[in-house]
């Protein structure tokens, strides 16, 4: 992984197809990535419910269903979509360099 002013390069574009989402670890942080439709979005990988991870579930547009609860997130803003999840994930801002894709996780 490469450092710059906080922007962490942390998986390439060309293995994040579409509809994926993907797992990734930077300092001991879970990320989630999310491909919507070519936008790419970044979440706290464990839900805010329970210990799941969202990379585990299923991405519909721009909505990720968790495996354990099938809680419910916007993957570009984090927003809990209702019960049983109340609390919004966390995001990072996001970033695509060529083929890199870059978290800022500071
Ligand atoms: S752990 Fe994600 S909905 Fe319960």
């Amino acid at each position: 992984m490469t450092m710059n002013e906080n922007w962490v390069t942390v998986a390439q574009l060309s293995d994040l197809a579409p509809g994926e989402v993907k797992g990734v670890e930077h300092g001991g942080k879970q990320i989630a990535l999310y491909n919507v439709e070519g936008k790419i979005c970044a979440t706290d990988n464990i839900c805010t419910h329970a210990f799941a991870m969202l990379s585990d579930g299923w991405l519909d547009g721009d909505v990720i269903e968790c495996p354990l609860h099938a809680g419910r997130f916007e993957v570009c803003t984090g927003k809990a979509l209702g019960p049983p999840v109340d609390t919004d994930i966390q995001t990072y801002p996001v970033r695509v360099v060529g083929d890199d894709i870059q978290v800022q996780v500071g």
